[in-house]
């Protein structure tokens, strides 16, 4: 049976915790795969998260099945983190996924089977993963260009050219905030462009929120998918809580889609489960009845949003002090865009080579396309991480 196999290409992400954690080093940098560390280094589990668990552990009576759409509860309260109030609840279905990759699968599978011939558009470049599962859902994909590696910018009038030619019923794959890989966003106003040409030319919209609170707050990082959800008849999004609620080995995720009537969202939601059930069936409950618990009780909401604000706070000021060695070390501005990305990531214009010089020599892991993970910085060697950059430019 396997003899007809050959290895697949490894994941350029995921191969590098393996490489890192092989490395006798003891100074090595992880600056690769998307998680958030703290000031030791470590991936600690949100306070609120342990406080939320020991209300689940002692609450629990039953682990019996919960059904297709998992916590409906948690997906009500997903729905409004994301939505707010930008969409009639009339017109919003929800369910929940394991993990955003779970939701991305799923829609991008529902997305298949309402339009088999539609053609994905994703930003160049884009999170690695997004390419397989779409292909894995059986739909084309064309890239639109989005980053200017020289300047660290946005190639928005570019963007808006190439979706230009799209067909009617294509899909816009768009990263809610925090772009990854490169942590260049769009602006409101660029987001109701968007909105503007989607409605114009027909196409539908597909947002993957997957670091919401960790660009300028959470609020402020769901304002382009709430403008563009008041914007266009109907849209899907796949929102992740691994990073926000650091739940990552749990799987936590919802899918959110938005049709022009009810009846219509009632069917694509039905069709949504039906996807589900072809999949996995059920999610996995625990990590999404510990977000429920959060979202549902003010104090324990305000606790966990104190604790995302204390994490963007930090990666900003990590963003700065990077940007700021790398001026003194390289005597340019060259990197300066560092400090305005928002997120966890940016892109830092390096060669594939270069940044395996950096692996080998300096022990420092990133990302083949020289992303990232800002997160990932000691605080007291950043000028050590800095002079290494500049030592294999
Ligand atoms: C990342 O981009 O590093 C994360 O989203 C982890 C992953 O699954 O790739």
């Amino acid at each position: 049976m396997f003899e007809t196999l050959t290895s697949p290409a490894p994941d350029k992400i995921l191969a590098l915790i393996a490489l890192l954690r092989d490395d006798p080093r003891q100074h090595k940098v992880d600056l690769g795969v998307g998680v958030y560390k703290d000031r030791e280094g470590r991936t600690p589990i949100m306070q609120s998260v342990r406080d939320a668990e020991q209300v689940l552990f002692a609450e629990q009576t039953t682990k019996t099945y919960l059904g297709l759409a998992g916590d409906t509860a948690f997906d009500t309260k997903m729905t409004e983190l994301v939505l707010g109030d930008a969409a009639p609840a009339a017109r919003v279905r929800a369910i929940q996924a394991p993990g955003g990759s779970g939701a991305l699968r799923i829609l991008f599978e529902l997305l298949r089977r309402a339009r088999p011939d539609a053609t994905v558009w994703v930003s160049d470049p884009t999170w690695p993963n997004h390419i397989p599962m779409i292909e894995a859902s059986g739909l084309k994909h064309v890239s639109y260009p989005y980053f200017d590696a020289a300047t660290g910018t946005v190639r928005f009038e570019a963007m808006l050219a190439a979706l230009a030619q799209a067909k009617p019923d294509d899909v816009v794959l768009l990263h809610g905030c925090c772009h990854n890989p490169t942590g260049a966003n769009l602006t409101l106003e660029q987001w109701r462009e968007i909105g503007k040409l989607i409605v114009e030319k027909r196409l539908f919209p597909f947002v993957d929120i997957a670091y919401q609170g960790f660009g300028e707050g959470l609020d402020a990082d769901a304002a382009g998918v709430r403008l563009l959800a008041t914007l266009v008849p109907s849209m899907v999004i796949a929102a992740s809580c691994s990073k926000n609620f650091s739940v990552y080995r749990d799987r936590v995720g919802c899918a959110i889609l938005l049709a022009p009537s009810a009846a219509e969202a009632d069917i694509a939601y039905a069709q949504l489960c039906s996807v589900a059930r072809a999949n996995y069936s059920m999610p996995p409950d625990h990590g999404a009845a510990v977000v429920r618990i959060i979202l549902t009780d003010p104090a324990r909401r305000a606790a966990w949003v104190a604790e995302v604000d204390a994490i963007r706070e930090r990666m900003i000021v990590l963003r700065e002090g990077l940007a700021a060695a790398l001026r003194k070390h390289s005597g340019s501005n060259r990197f300066d865009f560092i400090a305005r990305h928002r997120g966890m990531f940016s892109r830092l214009g390096l060669s594939v080579e270069q940044v395996h010089r950096l692996r080998a020599e300096h022990a420092i892991y990133m990302v083949d396309d020289s992303r990232i993970n800002v997160a990932g910085l000691p605080d007291d060697r950043l000028d050590d991480v800095a002079r290494a950059i500049v030592a294999v430019l």
